[in-house]
């Protein structure tokens, strides 16, 4: 009898680990098909007992967006199928998703009160290099898409941020865009902080590039994005219909040039973790704190910890996936010559001093995760 018992529970410890393959961020991470996962600057969205995670389809020899934005399922976050392509970028020459457009970080949440699911991306128009500086926005019936492309634009035009009263706008109405021809002078930093470019690019709408989306408990959603020449990160609320913002907006770390924004919250504290401006190339990851979304938002240093943790164990930040009550660290490890090869790093983060941490680990499993 005792043996029986030692058997199954020797048999079910094996069949919980089953579904629990071991995560190895920076090597190959094959789908259902055997092929590398081609899924970058992603994010994941659960739905009942499915994750799905949707990212950039990179080509062989270009980063420019050639097919879209990809979509995979998988009910143990380590066994990934293929659903196709969620957006397809457009032939239609002169279309704002042209194929050869960029089209990078796309995120997607599901609406609970519309039943729809919406899709944000960073946009730049074809041919134009990273100047137009927007966000996307599609939408679909079903996870897996198909979705359907609604607009691009760049953010808020007309409006300045929740925090800018009466006193801001006053010095704002001062800054002269003349006087500041000469970037990174200590004056022009200033004057950046201030809202130089909030002001420039006032009429137009606020540049949007790296990007995420998040939604809070309370059901309200925010686009977190590199605005004001990656200067600046912006965090608008969205309407309701998660397809629209608000128009209320707060800056984070103005002038602090972060991107690659990934958020999550526990025990009510809001942590950010993002990069610095170095484009594909690694840097050390920031991060951040606030009691609310609305700031005030604090600095720390890098959560990473480990070899190579001064350059983000050469990836940059992508998403942080909540599982269960704990959360993962997903970042991207480009490969801009050959850009399908990118690979992904997944890394559970622990908290320390009250701190999160992310450490190194060549190889894990969610065997510890509740993955409720
Ligand atoms: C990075 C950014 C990527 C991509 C790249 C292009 O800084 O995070 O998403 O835009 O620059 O150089």
């Amino acid at each position: 009898m005792r043996k029986l018992l030692l058997l199954s529970a020797l048999f079910i410890a094996a069949s919980a680990s089953a579904d629990n393959k071991p995560i190895r961020s920076g090597e190959l991470w094959p789908d259902t098909d055997g092929r590398h996962i081609n899924a970058h600057g992603g994010g994941i969205m659960k739905l009942g007992n499915t994750y799905y995670w949707f990212g950039e389809h990179k080509a062989d020899t270009t980063s420019s967006a050639m097919v879209g934005v990809t979509c995979y399922a998988s009910e143990d976050l380590t066994t990934w199928r293929n659903c196709g392509v969620a957006l397809s970028v457009s032939d239609e020459p002169g279309s704002e998703i042209e194929r050869g457009c960029v089209l990078e970080r796309p995120k997607v949440i599901y609406n609970k009160v519309t039943g729809k699911f919406c899709m944000w991306f960073h946009l730049e128009l074809k041919g134009r290099g990273y100047s137009a500086a927007r966000y996307g926005v599609a939408v679909g019936n079903r996870p897996e898409g198909p979705y359907r492309f609604l607009y691009s634009q760049r953010a808020n035009p007309g409006i300045y941020p929740v925090e800018f009263g009466e006193k801001e706008l006053a010095v704002v109405d001062t800054l002269d865009g003349e006087h500041f021809k000469e970037w990174w002078t200590l004056t022009w930093r200033e004057a950046i902080k201030e809202g130089l470019f909030l002001k420039r690019d006032f009429g137009t709408g606020q540049m949007a590039r790296d990007m995420t989306l998040y939604v809070d408990d309370d059901g309200k959603a925010y686009h977190i994005f590199s605005s004001e020449d990656n200067l600046t990160l912006h965090i608008a609320e969205l309407a309701p219909d998660f397809l629209h913002h608000s128009g209320r907006y707060t800056r984070v770390a103005p002038g602090g040039q972060n991107e690659a924004p990934a958020i999550f919250k526990k025990d009510g504290t809001y942590w950010m973790i993002t990069s610095g401006c170095t484009g594909w190339a690694p840097n050390e990851a920031r991060m951040f704190s606030a009691p609310s979304i609305w700031g005030p938002w604090t600095q720390h240093p890098t959560p990473c910890v480990g070899p190579k943790a001064e350059i983000t164990f050469e990836g940059q930040s992508t998403f942080i996936l909540p599982v269960g009550d704990q959360f993962i660290f997903m970042a991207d490890i480009w490969r801009p010559r050959h850009p399908s090869d990118a690979r992904y790093i997944w890394l559970p983060i622990t908290f320390e001093d009250g701190k999160p941490v992310v450490r190194w680990q060549d190889v894990w499993s969610f065997d510890q995760f509740n993955k409720k």
